[in-house]
């Protein structure tokens, strides 16, 4: 079928196999690009298929050529109907593993479940053994607690008292004044329940009862922190309780890997395009002008630039991790700098529909977006018929 983009509010309801799968050859190029990384050799990504954790498999496949298993929740393709861009990239990525030589297989369902942890868990032990790196990546809204049965739902709210700010609707350049109310008494346990680190910890505990983390193992999980701009949506909002819980966690966590001499560590990541981000608002006004002065400035990454070096200057130095004072390693340093930070402060004032054409990325945060959906990408002919009934072939 030919397969076009088409949009209901802030997603996109189709997505093109030919283009995701361009997307993961490219990031795949981009990490060879860098030359060999002497990092983790069989790898577990836990939100494997989109954003930073599809970064964080390619990195480790193609950068040192580490096994990969990936875990995600992904819809399959029906005769007419598209499959979910996760599920086009995990196929792409699998038949440009095999063809490498490396392996690579993946679990399709809810990670926060007991049933997707077992599966993962019987998968190591009967083809890899142990692992020695654990990505931890996912963005859900909601979370249906496998030990109580009651279902989480994560809110972006702030705490405390109205926010008010400029936003903009990203496709039509639009921008308003948005007022977010503060969010309710359930809403900070919600969230913290669904995007905090209680599901890391059980992943981390449930692969360390069976044996299956090599000695030295190490385990990451991505948090933000961003400007202060955003801070009363996102770092003081009830998103930001979950990623102060998630960095709590990565300190216990490390706590039980002792024995093991393994480490839970928190890479704090630069603003992106993802689908996880277009959702909260405030946040693509912020984008696009972050972008505009980054790439200005010839610092802008994407989420395979930021992993690629994550790996290669921070986590397999050989070194000891560098780490800010909270312990966190910060992959966000270029967003954070001070000159970058002053020039998107100022845009920010000048922010209104006339301008942001001309001052913001608005160009860019769209290509992006479309990109996430497997189109707009040089080399796929949009034009042709493309089969949408692709396989992942380690699960059908
Ligand atoms: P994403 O939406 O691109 O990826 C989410 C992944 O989680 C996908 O692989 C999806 O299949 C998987 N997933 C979601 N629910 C699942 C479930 N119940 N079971 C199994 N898999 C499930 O999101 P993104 O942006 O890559 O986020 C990953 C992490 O990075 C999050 O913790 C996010 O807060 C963090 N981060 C994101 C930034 C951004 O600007 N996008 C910046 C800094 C950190
Ligand atoms: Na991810």
């Amino acid at each position: 079928m030919i397969i076009e983009p088409r949009m209901r509010g802030f997603i996109c309801v189709t997505s093109h196999p030919d283009g995701c799968a361009q997307s993961v050859r490219n990031q795949i190029e981009y990490v060879q690009s860098k030359g060999e990384i002497d990092g983790p050799k069989k790898v577990l990504v836990i939100g494997a298929s989109t954003g930073f954790g599809l970064a964080s498999r390619i990195a480790a496949a193609f950068g040192s050529d580490a096994a990969t298993i990936g875990v995600f929740f992904e819809k399959p393709p029906v005769e007419g109907k598209p499959g979910s861009p996760g599920w086009y990239n995990s196929a792409a990525f699998e038949a440009e593993a095999y063809q490498a030589g490396l392996y690579a297989k993946s679990v399709n369902g809810d990670a926060f479940s007991n049933e997707i942890k077992r599966q993962t868990l019987d998968l190591i032990k009967a083809d890899l053994g142990q692992v020695d790196l654990v990505i931890y990546s996912l963005a859900s809204p909601v979370r249906l607690h496998p030990v109580t049965g009651v279902l989480h739902r994560s809110v972006l709210k702030p705490i405390g008292a109205t926010y008010t700010n400029k936003t903009v609707d990203f496709h039509t350049g639009v921008v308003t004044d948005i007022s977010i109310a503060p969010c309710q008494d359930d809403d900070i346990a919600n969230t913290v329940a669904v995007m905090g680190g209680e599901d890391w910890a059980m992943w981390i505990d449930a692969l360390k009862a069976e044996n299956l983390l090599a000695p030295g193992v190490k385990t990451v999980a991505y948090s933000y922190i961003g400007p202060s701009l955003t801070e009363a949506v996102y770092r003081k909002g009830t998103i930001g309780r979950a990623k102060d819980h998630l960095e709590a966690s990565a300190f216990s966590i490390s706590d039980s890997l002792k024995s093991i001499d393994g480490q839970a560590l928190v890479s704090v990541n630069k603003a992106l395009v993802t689908q996880a981000s277009s959702a909260i608002p405030v946040i693509p006004l912020y984008i696009s002008l972050l972008y505009k002065i980054m790439k200005e400035k010839g610092i802008h990454e994407g989420c395979i630039e930021q992993i690629q070096r994550l790996y290669q200057d921070r986590l397999y130095t050989g070194e000891a991790i560098p780490t800010d004072d909270k312990g966190r390693i910060r992959i966000d340093d270029w967003e954070m700098r001070d000159d970058v930070q002053e020039q998107v402060a100022a845009l920010w004032q000048q922010a209104t529909t006339e301008s942001l054409a001309e001052i913001g990325d608005l160009e860019g945060y769209r290509k992006d977006f479309l990109n996430l959906f497997g189109f707009d990408f040089a080399g796929v002919d949009y034009k042709a018929d493309s089969d949408e009934m692709i396989d992942i072939p380690s699960i059908s």
